[in-house]
């Protein structure tokens, strides 16, 4: 063999590039210890710095999360206000272990609904994590697949009347430039915790291709050893993309 490899053996290929996690279960985590709601979200934190810490080590050079869905405003004021208090916390905390972790971060989704400091948050930490070129973690805040790609073609069609765009020229490759992900590949491996096989508005466009993996932990109990077997459950795993096998 050319290459050294034994042909005969089951062939492992790459773990995934990038990862994207539904982070879901934090509310029942946190009713069945009798806690309010909020309590498990405060978990469901604490658990996102120990899989971003994972990454390195996995080959995972793309994490995307999902924090909060356009639909997540139908939620009580309470757990709502809790929340968006939790991320500008969480942020302002976190921002120089991201720099020294050497951790990119981005945000994906409308931001306009955002309070104004939150929005600042984001600015800031995506410019003072600008250059840094380990892991790099996008979190979806006010995100929506079905709202981003109307947001995509809303932009697109601007520049089609501005004549910067020929419609004839409108193919697989143009929408995803106007998405919120343009800079990053699309996800390999799609997780949801807690249970549910949803993908609820997540990454509509980007996962066409994606592999899911829908597992009952709830989020706040998903550790980097759980994290670590799926991602080596990737490795074993053959994309095909619709073709047939070699
Ligand atoms: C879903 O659990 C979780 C959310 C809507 C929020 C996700 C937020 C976090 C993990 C916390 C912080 C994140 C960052 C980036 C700081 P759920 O409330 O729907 O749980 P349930 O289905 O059990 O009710």
């Amino acid at each position: 063999m050319p290459d050294g490899r034994d042909k005969r053996k089951p062939q492992t290929r790459a773990g995934p590039r990038h990862v994207a996690i539904i982070m879901d279960g934090n509310g029942r985590w946190a009713q069945a210890r009798g806690r309010p709601r909020l309590f498990g979200h405060h978990a469901g934190a604490r658990r996102v710095r120990e899989i971003v810490t994972a990454c390195p080590d996995l080959g995972v050079k793309y994490l995307t999360i999902f924090a909060f869905s356009t639909e997540n405003w139908r939620r009580t004021q309470t757990e709502v206000a809790g929340l968006m208090n939790l991320f500008r916390r969480y942020i302002v905390k976190e921002m120089q272990e991201f720099v020294k972790n050497d951790v990119r971060v981005r945000f994906i989704g409308d931001r306009v609904r955002l309070d104004a400091k939150l929005r600042a948050l984001m600015d800031e930490t995506e410019a003072v994590t600008a250059h840094c070129s380990g892991t790099n973690l996008t979190v979806a805040v006010n995100y929506g697949g079905r709202d981003e790609v109307a947001r995509a073609t809303r932009r697109l069609a601007q520049d089609v009347a501005a004549g910067r765009l020929k419609p004839e020229n409108v193919d697989e490759e143009t929408l995803p430039r106007y998405l919120d992900t343009c800079v990053l590949p699309d996800p390999d491996l799609v997780i949801r915790t807690s249970g549910e096989a949803r993908i609820s508005n997540f990454l509509l466009w980007q996962s066409a291709y994606a592999e899911y993996e829908f597992i009952d932990t709830l989020w706040p109990d998903f550790t980097s050893e759980i994290f670590t077997d799926l991602i080596q459950g990737y490795g074993t795993r053959e994309r095909r993309y619709g073709a047939v096998p070699a």
